[in-house]
């Protein structure tokens, strides 16, 4: 450190480390676009080494429109001092050697040395658009089922009410036409005629009904070994988006050794994100909301508990709690847990609930462990 060279020897020297240690590909370019130090991280992220890159546009990393908009960009920003970029984060588009373009966010911070120097700061996000994707697909694929899961409900309840009424319709029209034809008057064939046609109707109706609940019925399964602990995870966080969480405290309890069940899993998700969401809805007038998600291998079970501090289950609620149309709110439906009940019981499980201690309730859901180690699907 005697001589002055040395001193930007050694500055230059400690840059160079301090920015190839940075977590973040490191970029720095000049007032043309012309890049002079190209991080290891922004070799690894973009595949270039750096003397491919070195001294030319920056450009070479960026996708079209702003491959060729970025000259521009800069020439507006020198001449007129109007930041775009400068000094905040913002979402970018990249792209690598290969042509991969991925999503990135992009931070630039400005140096004014003999000349002017622009340092960016690069993170590749495209792991967590990746996530961010396949929640949102998920959440779509689970309102899907909840869909078609609450129509098949309806539907269920629709010609469990209306099958009564129609039999009782038929065999009403059935004694009529019995009544009609001991007796004798004019246009008797027509009148029964008329109540044949009627009963045909009626039994046509009948099985509208019974194929439409059918249908919906059947949906088809996709079962596979699933570990628990990753879908219980992962419903908790499609329950807790948009739900009105404010002063909830979460905790989980995950049990390493709860392991893998046959399951649907955007079924069993439904199932947890139903329990979840009503937990939380009991929870909106109490003081203490303390929501807990466990699992636990009971034996040859595995166990889901979703337990919260809420209102509790009203005496009232509690003979009617697994029917369809039971509810005591005022926008439910009352068919989350008659759908989340018939989905553990097709898999042979069983869900169940408990009063909490002090408050609130608890929801088990039982499944069958999976015995055999066979691997998981992802
Ligand atoms: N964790 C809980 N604490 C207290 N009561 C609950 C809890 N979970 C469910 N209940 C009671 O059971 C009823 C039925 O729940 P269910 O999920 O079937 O329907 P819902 O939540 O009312 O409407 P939705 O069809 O939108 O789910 C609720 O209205 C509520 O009274
Ligand atoms: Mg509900």
């Amino acid at each position: 450190m005697t001589a002055k060279g040395g001193d930007k020897m050694d500055s230059e020297r400690f840059l160079r480390s301090v920015i190839n240690a940075s977590p973040n590909a490191v970029i720095t370019i000049n007032e043309s676009g012309e890049i002079l130090i190209f991080s290891r991280m922004a070799q690894a992220m973009f595949g270039f080494a750096e003397s491919e890159v070195l001294g030319k546009n920056v450009r070479v990393l960026m996708p079209e429109p702003d491959h060729s908009l970025h000259d521009g960009y800069m020439r507006r920003y020198i001449e007129t001092g109007k930041a775009n970029v400068i000094g905040r984060a913002r979402p970018v588009t990249a792209r690598r050697k290969n042509g991969d373009v991925f999503p990135a966010v992009l931070h630039i911070s400005e140096f004014d040395e003999e000349e002017r120097i622009f340092v960016g700061f690069i993170e590749d996000v495209s792991r967590q658009k990746a996530t961010e994707r396949r929640l949102e697909d998920t959440q779509l694929q689970l309102q899907h089922a909840g869909r078609i899961g609450a129509m098949g409900e309806i539907a269920t309840s629709i010609a469990h009410e209306l099958n009564q009424p129609l039999t009782a319709a038929a065999s009403l029209a059935g004694a009529a036409s019995l009544t009609l034809k001991k007796a004798s008057f004019d246009g008797k064939d027509d009148a029964l005629t008329l109540i044949d046609d009627a009963v045909s109707e009626i039994r046509r109706a009948s099985g509208v009904i019974r194929q439409m609940r059918d249908f919906l019925r059947n949906r088809e399964t996709e079962r596979a070994l699933h570990s628990i602990n990753r879908i219980v995870e992962e419903s908790c966080l499609i329950a807790l988006i948009g739900a009105e969480t404010d002063g909830v405290m979460v905790a989980s309890a995950l049990d390493d050794h709860a392991g893998s069940a046959m399951v649907d899993r955007i079924q069993l998700q439904q199932v947890i994100v139903n329990l979840i969401r009503n937990a939380v809805d009991a929870m909106q007038e109490t003081r203490n909301k303390q929501l807990t998600i466990a699992t636990a291998s009971a034996g040859d079970f595995v166990e889901i508990r979703i337990a919260d501090t809420g209102s509790g289950i009203t005496d009232e609620m509690k003979k009617r709690l697994f029917e369809p149309f039971a509810t005591t709110k005022e926008d439910g439906m009352g068919i989350g847990l008659s759908i989340s009940k018939s989905i553990v019981e097709a898999h042979k499980g069983e869900l169940f609930a408990m009063d909490n201690h002090p408050a609130g309730a608890v929801f088990v859901v039982k499944l069958p462990a999976s015995k055999d180690g066979a691997k998981e699907d992802a």
